[in-house]
C-alpha cells in the first residue's frame, strides 16, 4: 500500500465546488480522501508533502504536444517531453501524430503507449485522421478507438476537404469523440511564414492572413450544422489553437447555437504578438503565428469568457540546428511545457484577475471533459491520484538550459513567470519536485 499526505495547501478542485485549505490523502494510485486541516494527521502516510502556501489542485491535462517519437527523437522522446510535462505540473499529456511515420495505425499506437517508451505521466494518443494525414483516407476510426484513441486530427495540416471533415465528423460522433482540426486553409498560406501585417511587410516575409484560419472554423461549424439536422447525430469539433479574433468570435456563436464545439489556446497565442518576431527570430515561429495585439486581446477575452475551453501547450521541440536557419526555412514550433503555467498566471491572473479556479478549469478539468477522462480532472475522492502542487506567488525566471526537454527551441527563455509547481503527482507517483 503507498500513501502521499498532502498537508496544508488550498485546495482548488472546481469540478466539486472546492476552494479551500485541506489535507489531501492518496493512496494506492487514487485520491483517498480530502479533509479539513488536522483531520488526517493520524494517518502514518510513507511520504508527505508540505503544501503549506501553495494551490492543491487536480494534475494539468495537455490535450496537444508532439513528442516526435517515433523518428525523431534527436528533437524529443516519450521520456524527456513527459519529464517536462511532469516539470510543468502535467499529469496527461495527448500525443499529436505527426511523427515519423505519422501515427495512423493500430500497432503505431500501441507502440507510443507501450511502457517501454518510458513516459513518466499518463500518456494519451490522438492518431491521425487521414491516412498519412494526407487528407483523403480515412484512417480506421473504430479499430483505433477500441486500441484508446481519445480523438482523430492531422494536426500540423488541416482536414481540408469539406467531404473528409464531414465523414470524419460523424464517424468520430458514432465512437463518442472529437475531431481536433488544425485550422489553416493550406491553400492561402503557401510560402507564408508568419502573420500577415506590419511586420511581415518590414521583413519582406509573406504572411498568414486571418482568412486562413477563419475559413476553415466556420467551414467546420456549418459541416456540424449539416450533421446535425443530416444524421441526427451530435458531432464534436475541437478546434487547436485558435490565434484569430475572427475564429474566436466564430466559435462563441457556433457554442451559443448549441453546437460541440470546444477549443484550446496556447499560452504563446495569450501572451505574444508578431512584434515578437524582431528581425527574424525563429523562436518566435510557429504555426498559427503570432497574430496582432487585437487577436492576443481576444485569445485573453475567449480564456476569460468561458469561450475558451482549455489551454493548450502546442509543445513542439525543434534542434538547434533546425531553428538556426533563416527564418523561412525554420521549421515552426516552440517548446512550451514547462512555461504554461508561469505564462497564465501571469498574462491571466495576474494581469486581467483570473481566478485560481478558472486557470484549474483551463488546464485540468476542461481538458479533461474534452476528450472525456473518466477520474482526472478533479480531487473527488475515487479519481486518480494526479496532483500539480504549485505557489501561486512564486516569481521567477524560466531559463531554457534547464528544461528537462530536449530542445531549447523558446522565445521565452530568462521570461517572467508567475507560480510555479512545486511537485507533481501522477497516479500516486510523485514524477516531479522543483
Ligand atoms: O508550430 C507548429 N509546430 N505548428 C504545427 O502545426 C506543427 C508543430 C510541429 O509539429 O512542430
Amino acid at each position: 500500500m503507498s500513501e502521499i499526505l498532502i498537508l496544508g495547501g488550498r485546495v482548488v478542485d472546481p469540478a466539486s465546488g472546492l476552494d479551500a485549505e485541506r489535507d489531501v490523502l492518496l493512496r494506492d494510485g487514487r485520491v483517498a480522501a480530502v479533509e479539513a486541516p488536522g483531520t488526517l494527521k493520524g494517518v502514518a502516510a510513507a511520504e508527505t508533502v508540505d503544501a503549506a502556501g501553495c494551490v492543491v489542485a487536480p494534475g494539468f491535462v495537455d490535450v496537444h504536444v508532439h513528442l516526435r517519437e517515433p523518428g525523431q527523437t534527436y528533437k524529443e522522446s516519450i521520456a524527456t517531453g513527459t519529464a517536462a510535462a511532469a516539470a510543468g505540473g502535467f499529469t496527461t499529456v495527448v500525443a499529436m501524430p505527426n511523427t515519423v511515420p505519422v501515427n495512423d495505425s493500430v500497432a503505431g499506437l500501441e507502440w507510443m503507449l507501450d511502457a517501454a517508451r518510458g513516459s513518466v505521466v499518463k500518456l494519451l494518443t490522438m492518431p491521425a485522421a487521414t491516412m498519412g494525414s494526407m487528407g483523403m483516407e480515412l484512417t480506421d476510426f473504430t479499430a483505433l478507438r477500441k486500441a484508446g484513441a481519445v480523438g482523430f486530427t492531422d494536426d500540423g495540416k488541416p482536414v481540408l476537404e469539406d467531404d473528409a471533415m464531414r465523414v470524419a465528423l460523424a464517424t468520430a460522433a458514432r465512437l463518442g469523440v472529437p475531431v481536433s482540426q488544425h485550422a489553416e486553409d493550406t491553400r492561402l498560406t503557401g510560402g507564408c511564414s508568419m502573420n500577415a501585417g506590419p511586420v511581415a511587410f518590414r521583413l519582406g516575409l509573406r504572411g498568414m492572413t486571418v482568412e486562413a484560419e477563419a475559413r476553415i472554423v466556420e467551414r467546420d461549424i456549418r459541416l456540424l450544422r449539416e450533421i446535425e439536422k443530416a444524421e441526427g447525430l451530435k458531432p464534436h469539433l475541437h478546434v487547436q489553437h485558435v490565434s484569430t479574433a475572427r475564429a474566436m468570435e466564430a466559435i462563441r456563436a457556433a457554442k451559443r447555437e448549441g453546437l460541440h464545439v470546444t477549443c484550446e489556446v496556447a499560452p504563446h497565442h495569450f501572451t505574444l504578438t508578431d512584434e515578437a518576431v524582431g528581425d527574424y527570430d525563429t523562436h518566435a515561429k510557429m504555426n498559427p503565428p503570432l497574430r496582432a495585439e487585437v487577436d492576443r486581446a481576444a485569445m485573453v477575452a475567449g480564456l476569460m469568457d468561458g469561450t475558451a475551453d482549455c489551454i493548450a501547450t502546442d509543445h513542439a521541440p525543434h534542434a538547434a540546428h533546425e531553428k538556426e536557419q533563416e527564418f523561412e526555412r525554420a521549421p515552426n514550433g516552440i517548446t512550451g511545457l514547462e512555461t504554461a503555467l508561469g505564462l497564465a498566471l501571469r498574462v491571466l491572473h495576474r494581469g486581467q484577475g483570473m481566478t485560481l479556479a478558472r486557470v484549474v478549469e483551463l488546464m485540468s478539468v476542461n481538458p479533461a471533459r474534452a476528450i472525456s477522462l473518466d477520474g482526472r480532472g478533479t480531487l473527488r475522492a475515487g479519481s486518480y491520484a494526479d496532483v500539480v502542487v504549485f505557489d501561486p506567488a512564486a516569481e521567477w525566471n524560466f531559463h531554457a538550459k534547464d528544461s528537462r526537454s530536449k530542445s531549447r527551441n523558446t522565445p521565452f527563455d530568462r521570461a517572467a513567470m508567475v507560480g510555479r509547481v512545486r511537485t507533481t503527482i501522477c497516479e500516486g507517483r510523485i514524477v516531479f519536485r522543483g
